[in-house]
């Protein structure tokens, strides 16, 4: 069944980061989001990283009515009914996005409205307590501020898990806050930690108990500590808690800047490519890993990855018009650096340059391995660009060794939608 929204463009995306006048009025009719999702069988095979302008609707095998191009078609963004305008991305797309990946691959993320957070600080500490349904959780979070940070100079912060490089970005007037990720959820199938303790039985994966425990930090720094800006937010990890980052980035509009580090597949590296750098994380290998950091869904899609309505660039591009900045380094083969850098990072740039924010998405190509803690410094002066207002002369469009984006894994960049309301 078909259901239509009519909404005034004006009213529809008060608070995004639109000019378009009010006086243009047009009318922005949603594709209605497919109930139920489709299985991986009603999608086509996409070898080539979906069009991120094509709602889900029309990316299904119902609509290839016998034409054997149908996915060939849609991979060069020649889909019907794509977005065509950025009022369009944030009124209908970007929303659908949020809610496949859900469906897919995260877990539907636990109703914030309906909790309760509470928080006391005993100097560097904050105990952290979270009430829904009757049921409570409760872990801590640990505060390193820089000097000179106080209630009325309040400093902006990178909230970490696993551990950060805090020295740079403490000189740098950003305080450092870390929270003990295992005590928010395990990072197993044992669900145990705070987030289970409120949360028990619900298909959500560790990814998105982790991110809630970034946005249950903050909203303890927000109670009780007035030495930091809540307004001025990054949000970053390592390997699995970088794709635990980036969750948090992506679920959470409060997150400034996302800085997922050496995140791999279930972060930036592409389920599509992803053996470029030589070595093979895969949405294979990580579901029978660690099955845990996704729901269920997921591994439905295991040996039809190229089934996956959405890449990796889907979810950096749900984050946009806010920052994101990727780091990846060459000596990182397992995390699939090259893909990130010449596959998901140009493919999101599209996105992010096609909606007028451009300059908020950036990536850091650097040498080193895996979670090498030179990652933090070199994404660092795009951090203070977000966060401070500094400006950096370093260009974070540069591949390093890795060149120039393969543009054949984004054909539908070609063709990019142009808005009927100018
Ligand atoms: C901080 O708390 C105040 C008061 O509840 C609220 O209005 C504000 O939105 C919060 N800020 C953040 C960043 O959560």
């Amino acid at each position: 069944m078909r259901t239509t929204t009519r909404l005034l463009i004006g009213a529809a995306i008060a608070g995004s980061a639109s000019s378009t006048p009010l006086s243009s009025r047009q009318t922005i009719q949603c594709a209605p989001i497919p109930s139920p999702f489709p299985s991986y069988s009603q999608l086509p095979v996409q070898s080539s990283l979906p069009d991120p302008f094509l709602p889900l609707k029309y990316t299904t095998l119902d609509n290839a009515a016998g034409s054997s191009t149908f996915a060939q078609d849609i991979m060069a963004g020649k889909g019907q009914h794509r977005v065509q305008s950025p009022e369009e991305w944030y009124k209908c797309r970007q929303p659908e996005i949020m809610q496949l990946l859900q469906e897919y691959q995260y877990g539907y993320y636990p109703d914030h409205s309906l909790e309760k957070v509470e928080a006391t600080r005993s100097g560097n500490t904050v105990n952290v307590a979270v009430t829904a349904g009757g049921k409570t959780g409760k872990f801590k979070a640990t505060l390193s501020l820089p000097t000179g940070a106080s209630a009325s100079k309040p400093a902006p912060v990178v909230i970490n898990i696993g551990g950060m490089q805090n020295a740079p970005y403490l000189s740098a007037g950003i305080a450092v806050v870390g929270f003990d990720y295992t005590s928010v959820a395990a990072d197993s199938n044992s669900k145990t930690g705070a987030f289970w303790d409120v949360y028990k039985g619900r298909d959500i994966g560790v990814l998105t108990a982790w991110a809630w425990g970034f946005h249950r930090t903050l909203d303890a720094l927000n109670l009780t500590v007035p030495e930091i800006n809540p307004n001025k937010v990054g949000v970053t990890g390592c390997s699995r808690l970088g794709k635990g980052a980036l969750a948090a980035g992506l679920f959470d509009t409060r997150i400034t800047v996302t800085m997922p580090m050496s995140s791999g597949v279930q972060g930036l590296g592409p389920y599509r490519y992803h053996g470029l750098s030589g070595q093979d994380e895969t949405l294979e290998n990580s579901k029978s890993g660690a099955g845990w950091w996704s729901n269920s869904k997921l591994g439905t899609f295991v040996n039809h990855a190229e089934n996956l309505p959405y890449d990796a660039h889907t979810i950096a591009a749900a984050i946009a018009p806010r920052a994101l900045v990727i780091d990846q380094g060459t000596g990182d083969a397992y995390t699939d650096s090259k893909g990130t850098a010449i596959v998901a990072y140009p493919a999101a740039k599209v996105v992010y340059d096609w909606l007028g924010a451009g300059d908020k998405i950036a990536m850091s190509v650097r040498s080193g391995g895996h979670c090498d803690m030179s990652g933090f410094t070199s994404v660092l002066p795009f951090v203070q660009k977000i966060l401070l207002g500094t400006p950096t002369t370093k260009n974070y469009n540069d591949l390093g060794k890795y060149g120039s984006p393969m543009t054949t894994a984004f054909p539908w960049a070609t063709a990019l939608p142009t808005s009927k309301a100018s």
